[in-house]
C-alpha cells in the first residue's frame, strides 16, 4: 500500500509553496497523495491526516525518500469523528506553531447508491457512510481549519469535489455529498471574509472527473459492468471508451493535473469562492 507511482509536476524545482504549513486530509492514497507529493517537491512542509496509518507512513517515507530536505508529518484521524478530529488539530496546531497557510480537504469516499435504495437496511449504512465523511467529515475539518487558517500567510482552503455534483447515475448519495461542498462554499466565502480584527481565508473547490490511476478502479469497473449490462454485446464499452467518448481531451486526467491545480489555487491570492472543473472539456458550459 502507499504512493503509487507518484509522477514529477511540470512545476517540480520551482519552490513555489517554499516554507508553507499544508495540511492534505486523505494523503496517504491517491489524488491526496499526490498533492503531498507536489506539495513536498514545492518545498512545503506538509501533514498528511488520515486515518490509514500504514499507507500514510509509506507515502511519507516514499516522499522523504524521493525528495531531499522534504518535511513531511502524519496525523491519525477519521474525519468523520469529531472528537478524534479535535486532537489531530491540536496535533496539527503544535506540529506548525498554531497556524495552517494551505488546508485542502481532500478525503472522500466514492461508493454507489442508489436514491430508491437507500431506505433498505444494508444500504442506508452506505448513504449514512458517505453523508458522515463526505459532509459532516468536511464540515468539521472546514470548522477546526479556521482559526488556524486565520494565522496563515495568505490562506486558503481547497476543496476537493467531483464533477459528480451535478449528479451522477447511481451515484445519488456520493452526488448529493459533492454538491454540499458547493454550498460550503460559497458559504465560507462569505463568512471567512476579511474584518478590521482577521484576514480573509480564501476557499476553492476543485472538481476532477476521470482519473488515471487511483484506488477507485474497483468502483469503476462497477460503473462499467452497469453500463455494460444495459448494452447489446457489439457495443460493449472498456474503461479507456468512457473517457474517450465523453471527453474532449480524449483521455482520462493525470494526478498531477488535479494537483497542480490545487497548489495553482492555492498561489492564486486573488481566486476565492470559485468551483473548477478538471475534466478535460466534459463538463465546459459554453
Ligand atoms: N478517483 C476519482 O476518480 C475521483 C474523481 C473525482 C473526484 N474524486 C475525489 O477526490 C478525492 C480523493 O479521491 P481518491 O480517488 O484519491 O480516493 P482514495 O480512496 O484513493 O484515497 C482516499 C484517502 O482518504 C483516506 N480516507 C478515507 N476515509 C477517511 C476518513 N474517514 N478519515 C480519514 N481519512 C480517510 C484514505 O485512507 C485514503 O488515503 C475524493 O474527495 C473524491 O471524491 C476522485
Amino acid at each position: 500500500m502507499g504512493i503509487k507511482d507518484p509522477e514529477p509536476g511540470k512545476f517540480s524545482g520551482k519552490a513555489l509553496l517554499k516554507g508553507k504549513k499544508c495540511v492534505v486530509t486523505g494523503g496517504a492514497l491517491g489524488i491526496g497523495a499526490q498533492i503531498c507529493y507536489t506539495f513536498a517537491e514545492n518545498e512545503a512542509e506538509v501533514v498528511i491526516l488520515d486515518y490509514n496509518r500504514e499507507a500514510a507512513e509509506n507515502t511519507k517515507s516514499f516522499i522523504t525518500a524521493a525528495i531531499e530536505n522534504s518535511k513531511v508529518h502524519f496525523v491519525q484521524a477519521d474525519v468523520s469523528d469529531r472528537a478524534e478530529l479535535k486532537k489531530s488539530f491540536d496535533e496539527v496546531a503544535s506540529i506548525f506553531e498554531g497556524s495552517i497557510d494551505v488546508f485542502v480537504n481532500n478525503v472522500g469516499i466514492i461508493q454507489p447508491c442508489r436514491i430508491e435504495d437507500i431506505i433498505s437496511d444494508e444500504e442506508s449504512k452506505t448513504f449514512d457512510r458517505i453523508i458522515d465523511v463526505n459532509i459532516k467529515g468536511t464540515y468539521y475539518c472546514a470548522a477546526y481549519a479556521y482559526p488556524l487558517l486565520v494565522k496563515g500567510v495568505d490562506p486558503a482552503l481547497i476543496l476537493i469535489g467531483s464533477c459528480a455534483s451535478v449528479g451522477s447515475e447511481g451515484q445519488g448519495g456520493y452526488a448529493g455529498s459533492k454538491a454540499a461542498q458547493r454550498g460550503l462554499l460559497g458559504t465560507l466565502a462569505k463568512e471567512w471574509k476579511a474584518t478590521d480584527d482577521y484576514q480573509a481565508v480564501r476557499v476553492g473547490l476543485i472538481e476532477p472527473d476521470y482519473l488515471e490511476k487511483t484506488a477507485i478502479t474497483v468502483e469503476k469497473q462497477y460503473w462499467l459492468d452497469l453500463a455494460n449490462a444495459r448494452r447489446t454485446t457489439v457495443d460493449k464499452i472498456s474503461d479507456d471508451t468512457v473517457a474517450r467518448t465523453k471527453v474532449p481531451l480524449k483521455r482520462e486526467a493525470r494526478l498531477t493535473e488535479i494537483s497542480e491545480v490545487v497548489m495553482f489555487y492555492a498561489l492564486s491570492t486573488y481566486l476565492n469562492g470559485e468551483a473548477l472543473s478538471v475534466s478535460g472539456g466534459k463538463t465546459m458550459r459554453l
